[in-house]
């Protein structure tokens, strides 16, 4: 019988094995120092960054104020120039590219701003125009292709408005079909929702999301707000002081943070807190007649599970439920639970054990009087 042929069989040579479906953005040890003015001296932005965007993904880096996102993404698109280590696009080293080289590659990642920086002497259809005119595009071209990305984002009747006569969603949909316009393979959004109500948020979030499945385009996007990531990255970076901190699938990652910033960030929008009321009175060692104070996190399948009856009919205990919220992350139910029950033993170790065996996460908090 004859043995399995491998893919690499045919392969000449001992270089590394190409990878078959490479980052479209790589960064390896990227470093920015900021040469810095007068006694302030040169500031690290970023040091020792590793971070790959996949071809076809939504990618979130996430960070506080003067963490470094905007400095990331503007390494992207040549605004800034790494002071170390390497930056490929699309198999490409950018490293060391010079400003001709950036522009013409700047075609091929649009990206979209906080305030949609628009051209408020121009109408919507000449921002959308504009990258094309500078590129020398065909102005039967440029007609047909706005009409296509105004159709896209949804402003079809408002080509002849200006900017000041629209909302602040509408001229972030704008701003989209502009970055859109020179067909990029790579959209980046710094910032993008983060002058916008929740709702109007919600809405563009969505439009951001369709680009990525109907257009195949690849989103980096930097925010500080962590139901931007939740909503709608496939993946995500932690960024803290110039550095990557935490970096994974977006629902591992918030589900079950690592790093201390990625928990605090995680609370605001996962967890369920301790009411005001009970705070104060929470203590580690149990004393007699205590309730204990549980958080269960649910994922999943068993965010459905009727644990609560389960535990009360098996266990013959009372739960009292006193907070909860359950939620989609990435698009995959996520939920958690505060619950207290008696402290004493075994009755607890019998509630720890029946939870474990429903395949759920279960912390003790405190106990309580
Ligand atoms: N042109 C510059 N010259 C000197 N230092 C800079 C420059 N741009 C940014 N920095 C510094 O680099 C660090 C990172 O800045 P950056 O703008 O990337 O942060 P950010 O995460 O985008 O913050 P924010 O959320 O406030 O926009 C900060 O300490 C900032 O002060
Ligand atoms: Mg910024």
């Amino acid at each position: 019988m004859n043995a399995p042929v491998k893919p690499d069989a045919f392969r000449v040579g001992t270089g590394p094995v190409p990878d078959p479906n490479p980052p479209i953005i790589r960064f390896e040890q990227v470093g920015k120092t900021y040469a810095g003015r007068g006694a302030q001296g040169p500031v690290a932005a970023l040091s020792g960054i590793d971070l790959d965007v996949p071809q076809g993904a939504i990618v979130g880096v996430i960070g506080r104020s003067g963490a470094g996102k905007s400095t990331l993404i503007r390494l992207v698109n040549g605004l800034e120039r790494a002071t170390s280590g390497r930056l490929l696009i699309d198999g490409e080293d950018v490293t060391g590219l010079t400003e001709a080289g950036w522009r013409a590659r700047r075609r091929a990642t649009g990206m979209i701003f906080q305030h949609f920086n628009l051209l408020s002497s121009r109408t919507v259809f000449d921002n959308v125009a504009l990258p094309l005119e500078i590129a020398g595009t065909p102005k039967p071209q440029i007609e047909q292709r706005i009409a296509r990305l105004l159709d896209l984002v949804g402003l079809a009747d408002k080509r002849e408005r200006y900017p000041a006569e629209l909302s602040g969603g509408q001229k972030q949909r704008v701003g989209i079909a502009r970055a859109l316009a020179s067909e990029p393979k790579v959209l980046l959004c710094d910032e993008a929702t983060s002058a916008l109500d929740p709702e109007t948020t919600k809405s563009i979030l969505a439009l951001l999301k369709q680009v990525n499945r109907d257009l195949g385009i690849t989103i980096l996007l930097i925010t500080h707000e962590i139901p931007v990531i939740k909503e709608i990255c496939d993946r995500v970076a932690v960024i803290e002081g110039g550095r990557i901190v935490e970096e994974g699938e977006t629902f591992s990652v918030l589900t079950d943070p690592q790093h201390p910033t990625t928990a605090r960030f995680v609370e605001a929008v996962t967890g369920v807190e301790v009411p005001a009321y009970l705070a104060g009175q929470i203590h580690t060692q149990a004393r007699e007649g205590d309730q204990a104070v549980l958080r269960i996190t649910f994922t999943g399948e068993n965010s459905t599970a009727p644990v609560i009856s389960r535990l009360s009919s098996t266990i013959g205990i009372d739960v009292n439920i006193l907070a909860g919220r359950i939620d989609a992350i990435a698009g995959r139910p996520f939920g958690s639970l505060l619950v207290s029950v008696p402290s004493q033993q075994p009755k607890l170790a019998a509630v720890l054990g029946a939870l474990n065996s429903l395949e759920l996460k279960a912390e003790v908090i405190g106990h309580v009087s």
